[in-house]
């Protein structure tokens, strides 16, 4: 047995051989089955991105209707889980919501047996197309509206924002929304997905993997990062007291939120990608000075940091063009998860192929054969 050292949060350790997504963190590309983001983000949509992950290839013009047709017919919530959703405590936080909600619907969907081709599209065609009726569907619940019914003509960016607003969106929200799910949509191994790969692991349910995947993806070093962006950008009040702001962070030691990456040490494509989002969005429905705080916030961070390698991540831009769709703070990070099911999917989809359950090892840093003390006699 080889001396094994014990790498802390296994960094660069490979967990799975992969040829759904590639990062080159130092050159900050980011590719999908081959196809840079750019160029993904640029020509092609959420679905037909959702296709060419879960299938490995772009579908023909019949393929993406027949499976935009298909996730439009299993957007209705069954009732039992509309009770369910009913009942969850208004003031939870929605990731909270939508992993008790992902859990309930296991609990009303066929049983999932993953060596049948059939049985395993149905569960995935059902998360990917109920999942944004989740959050959206919790997020009218707790503000007092009841649910709305899905719009079957809607694909899935302009179907969440109807029934987030009881109304269709312009072309231009839709168009936003969509790029941005495609963009959240998979990242090789992040924590996440690779929380999905070790309970796919265990031959759990992939309702169950995305239920946890939720869990890990809520934590602010993850996907929880977008909400407290905002939050950061908001407290700071404007361009003028970034430097002010930074320089109390960087005292404490603190972490700023949106910045840094395990893999990029650069700036993270998506991000670059999201602020051309920003400029469509400001260009078509006017400006909002917070944007001009995140670029000041951006030059003093990477004038500081760049040469350690921390350069804006996904989330530093993202809750800007969310803000701007009128989407409330706290739905930034289940709308991250909405997308990144099909990340997950394609990979519950790999890991089943030729599956073997986690079971990392450790390095024993204890005691042994520890003389039992009766309780009278202990100190
Ligand atoms: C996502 O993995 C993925 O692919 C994730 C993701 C995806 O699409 O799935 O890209 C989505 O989660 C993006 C990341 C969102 N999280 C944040 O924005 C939170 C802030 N970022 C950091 O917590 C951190 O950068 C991480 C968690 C993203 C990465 O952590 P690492 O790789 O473990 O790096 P580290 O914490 O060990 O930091 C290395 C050094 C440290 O300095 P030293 O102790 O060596 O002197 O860099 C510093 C850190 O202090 N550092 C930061 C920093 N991030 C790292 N310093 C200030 N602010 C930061 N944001």
């Amino acid at each position: 047995m080889t001396t094994q050292e014990f790498v802390p949060g296994l960094a660069g350790v490979p967990a799975a051989e992969s040829a759904i997504s590639y990062i080159d963190g130092a050159a900050g590309i980011l590719e999908y089955r081959g196809y840079r983001i750019e160029t993904l983000s640029e020509k092609s949509n959420f679905e037909e991105v959702a296709w060419l992950l879960l299938k490995g290839k772009l579908p023909t013009r019949a393929e993406l209707e027949q499976f935009r047709t298909e996730l439009r017919a299993r957007r209705d919530l069954a009732a039992p889980l509309l009770t369910l959703m009913r009942a969850l405590p208004r003031e939870g936080h929605p990731m909270n919501a939508l992993q008790a909600s992902l859990a309930g619907l296991g609990m009303v969907s066929p049983k999932v047996d993953y060596r049948d081709a059939d049985s395993s599209w149905e569960a995935i065609l059902r998360l990917l197309a109920i999942t944004p009726v989740l959050v959206a569907t919790f997020e009218r619940l707790r503000r007092g509206d009841d649910y709305l019914a899905p719009d079957p003509e809607l694909n899935t960016a302009a179907n969440f924002l109807w029934m987030l607003n009881g109304e269709r969106p312009k072309p231009i929200a839709e168009r936003t929304l969509d790029c941005a799910l495609l963009l959240h949509a998979e990242h090789t191994m992040n924590a996440s997905t690779f929380a999905a790969r070790v309970v796919a692991s265990t031959e759990a349910d992939p309702y169950t993997m995305c239920s946890s995947a939720v869990g890990a993806l809520f934590g602010p070093l993850h996907g929880g990062a977008n909400e407290r962006v905002l939050q950061a950008l908001e407290s700071i009040g404007g361009k003028q007291n970034v430097d002010a702001w930074f320089a109390k962070k960087r005292a404490s030691k603190g972490k700023i939120m949106g910045f840094g990456h395990r893999v990029y040490k650069t700036k993270d494509p998506r991000a670059i990608t999201l602020q051309r989002l920003v400029r469509e969005l400001f260009g078509e429905l006017g400006t909002t000075p917070i944007y001009d705080t995140a670029l000041a916030l951006e030059k003093a961070v990477v004038g500081a940091l760049g040469d350690k390698g921390i350069y804006p991540n996904v989330d530093f831009f993202s809750g800007i063009v969310y803000q701007k769709l009128g989407i409330p703070t706290d739905v930034f990070t289940p709308i991250f998860a909405m997308a990144r099911v099909t990340g997950w999917l394609t990979h519950w989809q790999d890991q089943m192929k030729h599956n073997r359950i986690f079971r990392p090892g450790q390095i024993y840093i204890g005691k042994h054969d520890q003389p039992w003390v009766p309780i009278e006699e202990r100190g």
